[in-house]
Order: C-alpha cells, then structure tokens, then sequence
C-alpha cells in the first residue's frame, strides 16, 4: 500500500506530484505529503488526511522546484498524523525519502541508530530507513548511490523507495523490493517519472521501465538510468517497455465515482477478455499460456488456486467451473493462511495465483512457497507486468483495464471469463465435456456481454431497493452452487463500502444456524438460477419469509415462483448456469453500489482500505 511519486525533470514539480498523488490515492489515503528541492532548499510539506488536504495546507504557500518527491500513505507503523506522514528527512537534513512497504526489522534497526546518537520524531519504520541510510552514507563517507545497497541489506520487508540527497541534487535513487515501482522515462532523458504504477505520468510519455525486486536505479537528468542489483552491485540494463494505458481509462468519463464506471465497463472488460481467445464457430479457446503447456493441465492431478478477497472468490466460482469442465480436483486457498503452514504440494499440481493487482504481498508469498516446493505457477492477473505476472511460468491477463475503485468489480468478472476459458481449453483437450456442451458454453460466452448490458438496465430498480434498505444494520446473501461465491462477493462488496454488517451463505446452510439471525429487520438477498437447485432455494425463501426476513431475490428474467414470495426481485437474463455468477454479481455490485452512495460513503476509497495490498 501507499503510493509514492517523484520527479526529477525542466518543468514545475508541484503540479505533476500533486496530480499523480491523486491518481494514487487508491493505494492509501489517510496522509500524504510532498518534498519539492529548489535552490539548495528542500520544502517539505506533509499532513493527516487526503491529497486534497495537502493542497489545501500547500495553497497558503508559494512552491517551486523541478524536483519533487509525493506521497500517499496507508499507515503500517504509527497512526496516521502529521509527523508519521512521508516524506522523511534524515537527521542531518540532507537526505529525504518516501516509501512503500514496511522494513520489518526497523525495531533493533532503530535501538542501534538512537545508541548512535540519531534522534526520531515519528513513529515509523521510514524514519529508520533513512537514517540507517545516512550512517552507512557518513561513516563511510561514500555516495548516497554506494551507501544504499549497505544499508538494504541490512533491512528486511519490501519497499519502493526513492531517495534524494540535498548534496548531490542531480540525481534521485530508487530500489525495489516487494513493492512496485515504475520510471517514465521523458522524451530526450529531459525528465523523469517514479510511480508505483504507470498512472501518473501517463499523459507525459508511455516509456516506461519497471523496477525487478531487488534492484537499485540512479536516475541522472539528462544523463538515464543506471540499474544495479542491491545485493552484488552487477550491473542490469535498463529495459524500457511501451505502454499501452491512455489518459482517459484512468479517468471517471462522466460517471460519479470510478466503481460504477467500472461496473459499467464490464460488458467491454468481459469482451477485451476473450477478444482473440474465444473462437466459437471454429470451436476452439487460444491461450497462449495454457496452449504452451497444455499437457501439465491435462495432465494435472490438483489445482491450488491462491489469492485474497475478490480474487479468492473467483477462484471459488473458478473451483465449481475447472471441476464441472475440465474435471481436476481443485482446491482455493487464502493465500495468507497457505503460506503460514506447510502445505503438501506435489510436482504434478498446478498452483493458480488470481490477482487483480498482481503485487498482493500474501498472494506473492504463497507463489514462493510453491515455487521452492517445485509446484508450476500459473497467474492471472490485470494488471501487465506485475511482480505476480513475472514470478509465475506462465499467465494470462483479464484486459479488465486499470481498475480505480476499491472494490474490486471488473476484476472479478474478467477472472472468472479468464478462468472459464482455461477450463474449457483443457476440457478440449482432455475430452471431459460432452461435444455439445461444450460448443453451447462457448457460443453462451459470447453472448454474455449483451447480457451483462441487460442486467445492467436494472439499475433504477436496484437503486430504489437501496433506498428501502439503506438503513439496515445487517444483511444475509445467500446462494447455491455457481453462485455460492457470488453471496460470499455481494456481501464482501456491501461491508467494504457501506460498512453494514452482512454476511455471505450457501443457502442450504440457514438451517443449520444462521437463520437464527432471520427476523423482520433482516434484508436477505437470495440469487435463485433456474439451474441452481432452484426448487430448494425457493424452499430456502419460504423458511426466510416464514421468519418475516425481507427478501430480494435475483432471479431470472420472467421468473414467477419467487416473484410471489420475495419482497423485491432483480432480473437477471438467462444463461448457462456456470455463467450465471458474471450477471447476478452485477447487480450485487449495483445494489451495494447505491446502498453506500445513499450513505453518503465515500465509494471510491472506503476507509481502511487500499487497493494494491502489499503489505503482509
Ligand atoms: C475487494 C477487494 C479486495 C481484493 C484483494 C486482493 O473489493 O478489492 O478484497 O480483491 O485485496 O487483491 P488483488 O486481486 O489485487 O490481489
């Protein structure tokens, strides 16, 4: 979490931070702050509170400076206030830093610094980093470029830094480790760009060289980067990739906030998806990292899916469809808990890493471990050239484009399109789908878009809903089969940004405990699918009704049966149940979508969250 930004170039620094902070704020929010050099002098200004709030506090100034470094923060250690806010000075006042990620062994770190004299004014473990950094700089009296490599190497976590060094004020040094960071790279090497990911300089040029872990980057105007690995000193060379983002997928288009962009965007997200991929009339799915080792799938006796949150819901939704296809067992881990144990894996396994972000410290973790035990890693991931898309052997991206909001909503529908594909790719070469089947469900694929745009028509209707249950302090999703995950994801979605209690259930499971819960103050949002045991999830409904919960069923469009006993339904078109869970989710999304904007939350940055989670 927390994203940091620097430039180093000919133009005002100020505003190109204060505008990529904001491009960032999805990575933290709760304190930022910017350090602009300008004739010898470093200004430094920092504050509790959102990007907004910097400019507030920086309007009653006048700032310049073509060398800036921002920061937007996700507090790890100390609370969010002023002093804990980055950047850092160190204590001589020359160097300055700002910092994503934790430095684990800050705490003897710190014990042996104060015992040398260095004093702390926050509660950080970046405070450490810094002055750890000028004593090796000073007792050795070497180049700031020099001293970093000792002074990693003596810190253990993950960190994107960049540091800049009063004394030698043509240059800012970066390194990575765990967390990502970005260069642009200006035309003519007149200006350079340091980002966590690619957003904030976008609109200044599209070249772009990601940092590997575990290397050193000086950035010399005029003069280019030069790359080193942090442990051996060794030399790498710069590989500059082109970049495909443009401004305005980074941008809300007209939308209020960038979640319901982005659950507006599914209909195209699910077709950039499986553009090139699905080809139903030649009966055929093309993927490139499946394709290349088709015989480890066919030949797989276990998947271990691994991710977090959403990602671990479509890896639910993926279990039901890879076992129903494909027929290989599969198992879905929370990442955070694999890691932590021993986890018997077997060379003929296949672990997936699902993962919007692609930098998910626990998700990472999980992959390493596999990675020693010998396990093949595939990963699936949005975001294009993320530290998961690199560590694993093969991949495939979701093309869900930048995903802003929080919560994660096109995300989770391309996973499950990227997972289906893949099932039914081995389902074809394995043989283990009947031919009709198989060619209905890719031919059904295709249509999906259309029926995303159906589901979608719902809105008002869904928005009214909101305003009836707006004021709940619990809610119960239900579902069964395919669509057991999405209740587990409808009500993830709601606690995120409403911040109301609800919880997710197979509905088959009331009974044996929760309806206790069920009384007439209990929205219950069941989803009924035709093929989803649709008779015993009416059954469900009666028992809930019979118990006065309130009910709102997603059911299928001309569905009657429910209609007569739920207090509200939201259609749905009709698809091949396996699908199913990319339109029900849709109007999940919706309705916890209205449910916080009535609240007045704030939807795009829920409280104590961030997106890219790369803390462990
Ligand atoms: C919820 C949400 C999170 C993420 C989780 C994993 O809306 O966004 O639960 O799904 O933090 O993130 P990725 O997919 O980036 O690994």
């Amino acid at each position: 979490m927390c994203g940091i930004i620097g430039y180093i170039g000919m133009q005002e620094a100020y505003p190109i931070v204060i505008k990529g902070l904001k491009r960032l704020e999805y990575r933290g929010y709760d304190s930022a702050g910017i350090a602009l050099y300008d004739n010898d002098d470093i200004q430094l200004y920092k504050t509790k509170g959102k990007v907004a709030e910097l400019e507030n506090l920086v309007s009653e100034t006048t700032v310049s400076g073509s060398i800036g470094l921002g920061h937007t923060r996700w507090a790890t250690h100390g609370v969010p206030n002023d002093v804990n806010s980055h950047p850092h000075f160190s204590n001589s006042g020359d160097l300055v830093i700002i910092h994503n990620g934790i430095i684990e062994n800050y705490a003897p770190l710190k014990e042996e610094l104060t015992k040398r004299g260095y004093v702390f004014h926050s509660d950080t473990d970046t405070e450490v980093l810094v002055n750890l950094i000028e004593d090796v700089k000073k007792s050795n009296n070497i180049s700031l470029f020099e001293a970093l490599p000792i002074a990693l190497n003596q810190c253990v976590g993950a960190y994107a830094i960049a540091v800049f060094d009063r004394t030698n004020p043509e240059e800012v040094i970066v390194a990575k480790l765990g967390s990502p960071l970005a260069i642009g790279v200006g035309a003519y090497e007149k200006e350079f760009f340091i980002a966590s990911d690619a957003s904030p300089f976008i609109e200044y040029t599209n070249n772009a060289i990601y940092l590997e872990d575990g290397e050193l980057a000086s950035i010399k105007l005029g003069q280019g980067v030069e790359i080193v690995k942090i442990t051996d000193g060794q030399n790498v060379d710069p590989y500059v990739q082109k970049l495909q983002l443009n401004l305005e997928q980074i941008e809300k288009g007209g939308f209020d906030h960038f979640m319901l962009k982005e659950i507006y965007e599914q209909p195209n997200a699910i077709l950039d998806t499986y553009r090139g991929r699905l080809l139903p009339d030649e009966g055929i799915v093309k993927m490139a990292g499946v394709d290349d080792h088709i015989e480890r799938f066919t030949k797989a006796k276990r998947i271990i899916i691994v991710a977090c949150g959403t990602s671990w819901h479509a890896g639910l939704v993926a279990e039901y469809i890879f076992e129903e296809f494909a027929r290989i067992p599969v198992e879905v881990e929370y990442a955070s808990e694999f890691r932590y144990r021993n986890p018997i894996i077997d060379k003929d396994d296949i672990v997936i890493a699902i993962s919007q972000s692609g930098e998910t410290a626990d998700t990472m973790a999980a992959l390493k471990l596999a990675k020693e035990k010998g396990a093949f890693l595939f990963g699936v991931c949005n975001v294009v050239g993320s530290s998961i898309s690199r560590i694993t052997d093969a991949g495939a991206y979701t093309h869900a484009g930048p995903e802003i909001g929080v919560a994660s909503t096109k995300a989770f529908t391309t996973q499950i399109v990227v997972l289906s594909l893949i099932a039914l790719r081995i389902a074809k070469e394995k043989g283990s789908m009947g031919h009709k089947d198989y060619h209905y469900l890719l031919h059904e694929m295709e249509q999906i878009p259309s029926k995303v745009k159906i589901a979608l028509e719902e809105n008002d209707k869904i928005k009214e809903i909101a305003q009836a249950y707006k004021d709940a302090a619990n809610f119960l999703y239900l579902g069964r089969g395919f669509n057991f995950p999405v209740a587990l994801e409808g009500a993830l979605k709601l606690k995120e940004i409403s911040y109301i209690h609800a919880e997710g259930y197979p509905a088959a499971e009331m009974k044996h405990g929760p309806i206790a819960l069920v009384d007439e103050q209990m929205p219950v949002v069941v989803i009924a699918t035709r093929k989803g045991h649709y008779e015993k999830v009416v059954s469900n409904i009666q028992e809930l009704k019979s118990r006065k919960g309130k009910i709102i069923g997603i059911v299928p469009k001309g569905d009657v049966q429910v209609k007569q006993i739920a207090d509200h339904v939201i259609e749905i078109p009709e698809t091949l149940e396996p699908f199913t869970p990319l339109l029900s989710t849709i109007s999940l999304q919706l309705l916890s979508y209205h449910i916080a904007v009535l609240l007045e939350k704030n939807v795009d940055q829920p409280r104590n969250l961030a997106k890219s989670v790369t803390v462990e």
